[in-house]
């Protein structure tokens, strides 16, 4: 319970959050994407078992959740070829993304969720 508050409460905490804001730090960035979770709960519980791990760590070569920037090149490929790199595995990503319960709906909604944009 603790822990989910502190989810609510620390986006709350970081002006850095504000949509189309001005440039953002790689601290930032990377202070945000730690900071997100999926507002459903079946969504938050698969995000922070899998993609999380990897999207919300600088370094991984994972473009962060919430980086809208770093996604713009990947959402531009259409969601239908950023499913089949997620179900397929995609250069340093593993197949499936490290998620062995989650459905087609559940990465088109991750994929969503960390684009932090509309993804068609
Ligand atoms: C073990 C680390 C790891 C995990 C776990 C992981 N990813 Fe990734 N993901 C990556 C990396 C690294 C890339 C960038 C690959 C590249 O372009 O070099 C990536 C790229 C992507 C892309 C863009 C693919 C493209 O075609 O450009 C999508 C979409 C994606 N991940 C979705 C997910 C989802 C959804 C999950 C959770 C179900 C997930 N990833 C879990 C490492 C991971």
């Amino acid at each position: 319970m603790r822990r989910a508050l502190l989810v609510v409460l620390l986006p709350l905490g970081l002006a850095a959050c504000q949509p189309a804001g001005p440039v953002r730090s790689p601290a930032e960035i990377a202070a945000h994407a730690a900071a997100m979770t999926p507002a459903d709960a079946r969504l938050a519980d698969l995000y922070s078992h899998a993609c999380k791990a990897c999207h919300a760590t600088p370094g991984t070569g994972a473009p962060l959740a919430g980086d809208r920037a770093a996604w713009a090149p990947r959402v531009a490929k259409g969601m239908p070829a950023l499913l089949t790199s997620v179900v397929g595995g995609y250069k340093g990503m593993p197949a499936g993304g490290q998620c062995f319960s989650c459905t087609a709906d559940d990465y088109r909604a991750l994929v969503r969720f960390m684009a932090d944009q509309p993804v068609n």
